[in-house]
């Protein structure tokens, strides 16, 4: 099965941006959002969501196969993105349930792409070549300086790291990758200012969900 060559009746959601930028905070708002519309909705992670991805996933966080070459990494990645893809996101789809993404292609081209500087376009190249045009349909990007989202991420209990030069460096280039992503599909991503409070942010997200909702319902939504 080729994938762009599928007929979807689902809409595919996806929150991106840095780590503590508010990705899995929102998730259930965006879920409730969804269900109140009336549509069944599976959500899911990447990494992770099958045997196999979760088995990818602790490959990732093993502190113990570091360093990894980032084109590995970036393979790892990718085959978890296929697996998932295959496995769950096209069934749903086609099934006529949402999916919503907690990260999916678009933090590989960020992270890898851009933080581990493999270029964008190659990160792009190889996805296409296994995800083919499986893209969400609409992309919701929370934005927020990169001090702002490691203060939170260091509230977190077990958290022992400091932000080091290096890391903030990383930091930045990811969160341009991901503007920069945003910038080259402006009909598929919605920039959010995720440094404001929670509030503001559920209340801008929800904006950007209705402002959306024609888009996504109408059927229009798979020619993007
Ligand atoms: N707008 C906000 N204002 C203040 N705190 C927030 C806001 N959004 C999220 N937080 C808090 O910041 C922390 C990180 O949020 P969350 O875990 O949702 O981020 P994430 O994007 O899922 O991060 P990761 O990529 O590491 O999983 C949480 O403790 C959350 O309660
Ligand atoms: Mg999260």
């Amino acid at each position: 099965m080729m994938m762009h060559e599928a007929f979807t009746r689902g809409v595919f959601l996806s929150l991106e941006g840095l780590d503590g930028s508010g990705k899995t905070t929102l998730l259930s708002h965006v879920r409730r959002w969804i269900e109140e519309l009336g549509y069944p909705v599976r959500v899911i992670r990447e990494p992770g969501g099958t045997p196999l991805g979760e088995r990818i996933r602790e490959l990732l966080l093993d502190p113990g196969l570091a360093p990894m070459d980032p084109w590995s990494e970036v393979c790892l990645y990718v085959a978890s993105q296929v697996q998932q893809a295959r496995e769950v996101v096209m069934p749903c789809l086609k099934q006529g349930v949402w999916v919503l993404a907690d990260r999916f292609r678009d933090a590989t081209v960020a992270y890898q792409g851009w933080g581990r500087g493999l270029g964008a376009e190659r990160v792009k190249d190889l996805q296409d070549l296994v995800l083919g045009s499986l893209f969400p349909h609409l992309t919701l990007l929370l934005d927020c300086d990169v001090a702002v989202a490691w203060n939170r991420v260091a509230r977190r209990p077990g958290f022992r790291d400091r932000l080091e030069q290096e890391t903030r460096h990383f930091m930045e280039k990811v969160r341009q990758g991901y503007l920069e992503l945003a910038r080259n599909h402006p009909q598929r991503f919605v920039v959010i200012d995720a440094a404001q409070p929670l509030l503001e942010v559920l209340q801008n997200v929800t904006a950007a969900l209705e402002r959306a909702r024609p888009r996504l319902v109408s059927g229009d939504a798979s020619e993007i």
